[in-house]
């Protein structure tokens, strides 16, 4: 009998512990082990949460979970970074495995915790870490271990890709999907983290260690959100044949690792354009596997839920059956010396919308601008016309450097012609024939 105790009660605890209770005959059947809820901290022990949870199970007291001697797995279910980084080395430290969904805190601490985990070994599951239900730590670190991993893009911030299909569907703006997205519970009154691209960020940091080997490195992620995003561009990406995703990428390229997050026009005939929704999917490229793709809900109570349970269950198959693993972390770092590619450096396709005036001589002076620093035209759409006035000017390019993007940008900029600063897009797909082809 393997003993869980959980901290936190909230949305995920709550699906956690109704699984637990739930579903332990299904789990008993499937792998004969027997795994026993037998405790829950939370500060508030009183509300009804929908589920009946057996007496004397609940407490407020957190080191009933931590310091239970009874206790073999710790569940971190509270988020943040303090004091859920304490109870968890704590509980480590006390040789208890730890089971945690907690995305922050193992994007950008994660290196202090699995030390402690090694030291005491003892096991650290993930699983529900990262986009929820969908069972992507375990691909990685199991269905497609044969593999030498050559890219991942990811829809896995179900809130913003919420909001991003209700612009592309409804017309609506920014700031009014993101009201919506609040009132139906799928944005947080302080919405930063979803729509700056930073909880898309956390979890890229994890998916690519285990994926690459590479050291968890939140911090050399490039990070744009979706704050900034106008109809007009979504408008003009539709025209062209895309939708727009804000997509966590990750590529192993020549020996180098490009790691970003930002709005991606994609094709529209992509499978990966077609999730909607609070919907999370991931697309892994493996070199023998090719290409596969996973799809799922990436939050809420019941899908993060049995991730929880299912990196409980494998800890408790290896206390009784298998005695302990690292549960597959041992890979992270162990390729440090990969180089994490700066932005400037990468490559990708653009989509650019000029302001320009209406005025003859224009686009070649823009696209003169654009050939001086190697960028070749794919596709070209001018709206409108308003003699003299600012018009929008779309342009779509092939693959050019970023370092030199953001030069011909800056130059662009200062014509006396362009009237706005340029919104640009990175675009993910095959390359189109260009007209200067
Ligand atoms: N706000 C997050 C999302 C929750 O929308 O994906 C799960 O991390």
């Amino acid at each position: 009998m393997i003993n869980v105790g959980i901290i936190g009660f909230g949305t995920v605890g709550t699906g956690t512990a109704k699984i637990l209770l739930e579903n332990n005959d299904v789990i008993e059947e499937k792998t004969g082990l027997q795994v026993n809820l037998q405790v829950i901290a939370d500060l508030d022990i009183k509300r009804d949460r929908g589920v009946k949870i057996p007496d004397g199970v609940l407490t407020r007291e957190v080191s009933d979970v931590i310091d239970n001697p009874d206790i073999h797995v710790v569940v971190e279910l509270i988020g943040g970074i303090q004091p859920a980084k304490d109870f968890i080395l704590r509980a480590l430290s006390n040789g208890k495995h730890v089971v945690t969904a907690n995305k922050a805190l193992i994007a950008t601490e994660g290196k202090e915790i699995f030390a402690e985990a090694e030291k005491n070994s003892v096991s650290v599951g993930l699983e529900a870490a990262v986009a929820g239900g969908i069972p992507i730590i375990k691909v990685l670190k199991e269905g497609l271990v044969a593999n030498r991993i050559l890219s991942i893009y990811g829809i896995i911030n179900g809130t913003s890709n919420y909001i991003l299909t209700k612009m592309t569907d409804d017309g609506i703006d920014f700031s009014d999907a993101l009201k919506e997205a609040q009132s139906l519970g799928y944005a947080e009154a302080d919405p930063t983290l979803d729509v700056e691209g930073l909880d898309t960020a956390h979890k890229l940091a994890i998916i690519s260690s285990l994926a690459f080997g590479i050291p968890l490195s939140y911090d050399r992620i490039h990070i744009e959100g979706i704050t900034k995003l106008t109809l007009q561009d979504i408008e003009f990406a539709g025209e062209l044949g895309y939708k727009i995703k804000l997509l966590a990428i990750a590529k192993s390229v020549n020996g180098e690792v490009e790691l970003r997050v930002h709005p991606t026009m994609i094709p529209e005939n992509y499978l990966i354009s077609r999730v909607d929704g609070v919907l999370n999917a991931v697309y892994v490229m493996g070199d023998a596997v090719g290409e596969t793709l996973y799809y799922g809900r990436g939050a809420g109570d019941m899908p993060t839920g049995s991730a929880v349970v299912s990196d409980i269950v494998d800890i408790a198959g290896e206390i009784e059956n298998r005695g302990i693993s690292s549960h597959g972390i041992e890979f992270i770092g162990k390729r440090s010396d990969l180089k994490i590619k700066a932005i400037g450096d990468i490559e990708s396709m653009y989509y650019f919308r000029f302001t320009a005036l209406d005025r003859p001589g224009v686009l070649s002076r823009v696209s003169g601008i654009l050939g001086e620093y190697n960028i070749g035209i794919a596709a070209v759409i001018q709206k409108g016309r308003r003699a003299g006035a600012a018009v929008p000017l779309v342009v779509l390019t092939h693959k050019a450097r970023e370092r030199d993007v953001q030069k011909a940008l800056q130059e662009i900029d200062r014509l006396d012609v362009v009237a706005d600063r340029t919104a640009f897009i990175r675009v993910e797909g095959e390359e189109t024939e260009g007209l200067n082809d």
